[in-house]
């Protein structure tokens, strides 16, 4: 089956690096971590791979303006108006939550590259498919041809970044001579998951991943990876059925954006045996899934990988000068 068009937006192949002061210390596997966290620079990250694909269909739909949503701080907002600037095109982002006096992280660069940002509460932000609409509304009725984006860019096309990324990891595991066991990845919108499950079963590799849910319950991101891939199968005519992977919600904390003491001490950690750096919301939650499973043995064989998805910016607005002093004290 032929992938369908995309833009190069991203910078590919990226590395996969093994970390080894890491893994003696874990005394388990040899870890391996895919760097998607350089992908670009200012738009980095996993968002990039399905964006190319998204992006690459608006453009030949002949589309104006890009509408996408997310989190007040979503590393997906960020690169979709990074890009849209890079392909001049107006970008209309609905974020959840209210303007923050001075702009932080992805605020800030989002306001930087000219997105239009209207700020909605969590109640109406429940009404996301109106809101949409409405936009989408106002802007053709200005003469503009909208195009909209779900959140995570994790739709049908959106599901081909990862599942074209499984062709690159399999080259890389061929040049490294290494057959890992498992992959563990963030767990936001669920596109990243349901394209490594896709592309597994396209490519005929045998990779386990184990989805580390950073927001809602496993039993919710089954239901949604089911739903995207029936609709991925559909679009593309596909009778690929992909193999299970393994969805755990045990690090989800508090909740979206709320990391634990633990995971700030892991990201301190992390930074300074290995210098990498990450987030607070995505990649520390699944390093903390990571840590903990080979700690618990939970991870056969010789080698796994971390799929580092970028999420740098989200650091920023949530590291204070308190969190820091106690982790490095
Ligand atoms: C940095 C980062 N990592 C991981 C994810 C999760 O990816 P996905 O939305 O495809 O589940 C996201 C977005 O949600 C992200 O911004």
């Amino acid at each position: 089956m032929n992938p369908p068009p995309k833009l190069d937006l991203a910078r590919l192949p990226t590395p996969l690096q093994p970390l080894d002061r890491l893994s003696d210390a874990l005394g388990g596997p040899r870890i391996w971590i895919k760097r998607d966290d350089l992908t670009e620079a200012a738009g980095a990250g996993n968002k990039i791979r399905k964006l190319e694909f998204v992006l690459a269909d608006a453009i030949n739909q002949g589309a104006t303006a890009l509408i996408t949503s997310g989190g007040l701080q979503s590393n997906h907002c960020r690169a979709t108006a990074l890009f849209a600037a890079q392909l001049g095109l107006q970008c209309h982002l609905i974020l959840r939550g209210s303007e923050a006096r001075t702009a932080n992280g992805n605020l800030l660069l989002n306001q930087l590259l000219g997105a239009n940002i209207d700020y909605v509460s969590d109640q109406a932000f429940e009404q996301l498919d109106a809101l949409y609409a409405r936009k989408a509304a106002q802007l053709s009725a200005f003469g503009e041809r909208p195009y909209q984006i779900p959140i995570g860019a994790s739709d049908e096309l959106g599901l081909w970044g990862y599942i074209q990324a499984v062709k690159e990891l399999a080259a890389d595991f061929a040049s490294a001579r290494i057959q890992p066991s498992c992959i563990v990845t963030a767990v936001g919108s669920g596109g990243t998951y349901a394209g490594l499950l896709l592309g597994q079963a396209l490519y005929n590799l045998t990779l386990p991943v184990t989805g580390i849910c950073v927001s809602r319950n496993a039993a919710f991101f089954e239901r949604k990876a089911a739903m995207d891939t029936a609709r991925w199968q559909k679009r593309f005519q596909s009778s690929l059925n992909p193999e299970l992977g393994l969805l755990r919600d045990d690090f989800i904390g508090d909740g979206y954006g709320l990391a634990s003491p633990e995971v700030y001490r892991l990201i301190a950690w992390l930074a300074q045996l290995e210098g990498i750096i990450l987030d607070p919301v995505y990649t520390g939650k699944a390093f903390q899934g990571l840590v903990q499973m080979i700690q618990h043995g939970d991870i056969e064989g010789t080698d796994v990988v971390f799929l580092h998805t970028g999420g740098l910016l989200g650091l920023f607005p949530q590291m204070s000068q308190q969190i820091l002093s106690e982790l490095l004290e």
